[in-house]
């Protein structure tokens, strides 16, 4: 892994204000919430809403993430700024990944035939995490996983590596490669070519994300500069402890985006 991607977990420390240090805290990131144990020895008890007393709830923001897997400016919203939010207010927020972009696809004589912004290797990318999106179903499982293959310096030799490193997984590495080099991945990009295309407004460039089923480039550009914000400002329930440090917003500017052409 390059230095500059490790620096996600430092992210997330800053964002949600937790030192490190102090009781040894032997979990990741994504598991401090797991019980009140865990919580402790990591210090983390004040941003776990789902230990503390019931709040009011409501339904969860839903944020949408169209994107596709080698898009430098895709790796850094998901990496620095969606993965942390979801850690901080997981059960706030809904999350759905599309992985496609700026691909393009056309039929071929038995398949679909897919080509991708930043060439094959993206078109893989894309794959391997649609197929990891089907096959685990739920997002506590698949996005630890997401996160670790775009936070790596190379997402796609990276599958084998991070099914190791987050066990949540419950699939065997067989069972991903085959839905890769098969029809049912095949068909699951499909899916997402048709999800992207009917976008309205039709995307422009990727990230796009859509709140709440909207895409404004007033919403864009508050979720890619302080999306942690954005979620505390739209949801109607209690607000989770998190809500209380919104973050500093990171600059944000229109060019950090893979353009569609
Ligand atoms: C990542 O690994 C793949 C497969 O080994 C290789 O084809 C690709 O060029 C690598 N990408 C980068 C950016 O190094
Ligand atoms: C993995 O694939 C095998 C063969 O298709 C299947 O029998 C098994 O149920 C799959 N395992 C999981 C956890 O999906
Ligand atoms: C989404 O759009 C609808 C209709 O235009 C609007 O009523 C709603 O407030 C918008 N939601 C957000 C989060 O902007």
């Amino acid at each position: 892994m390059a230095p500059g991607w490790l620096l996600p977990i430092a992210a997330f420390c800053c964002l949600g204000g937790i030192a490190l240090g102090g009781a040894p805290c032997h979990y990741p990131p994504h598991q401090w919430c797991g019980s009140s144990e865990i919580a402790q020895a990591c210090k983390a008890e004040k941003h776990c809403a789902r230990l503390g007393p019931p709040g009011k709830k409501a339904d969860p923001v839903s944020v949408s993430l169209y994107y596709e897997s080698l898009c430098p400016a895709c790796r850094s919203f998901l990496v620095f700024q969606l993965f942390p939010t979801w850690l901080l207010v997981g059960d706030a927020m809904e999350i759905t990944l599309v992985p496609y972009g700026n691909a393009q696809e056309k039929k071929g004589p038995s398949k679909w035939e897919f080509e991708c912004q930043h060439g094959p290797d993206e078109c893989l990318g894309n794959l391997m995490e649609a197929c990891l999106i089907h096959l685990l179903g739920d997002q506590g499982s698949y996005f630890p996983l997401i996160f670790c293959m775009e936070s790596s310096a190379n997402v796609t030799q990276n599958l084998e590596t991070c099914m190791k490193l987050y066990p949540t997984s419950e699939i065997p590495l067989a069972n991903v490669t085959s839905c890769v080099s098969g029809d049912l991945g095949n068909k699951l990009m499909h899916q997402n070519a048709q999800l992207t295309d009917a976008l309205r407004p039709p995307h422009k460039y990727v990230p796009w994300i859509a709140v709440n089923g909207n895409h404004t480039e007033e919403l864009q550009g508050e979720a890619q500069s302080n999306l942690l914000g954005v979620v505390c400002k739209l949801y109607k329930g209690d607000l989770p402890p998190a809500c209380q440090h919104k973050g500093n917003p990171s600059p944000f500017s229109p060019q950090d985006a893979c353009l569609k052409i």
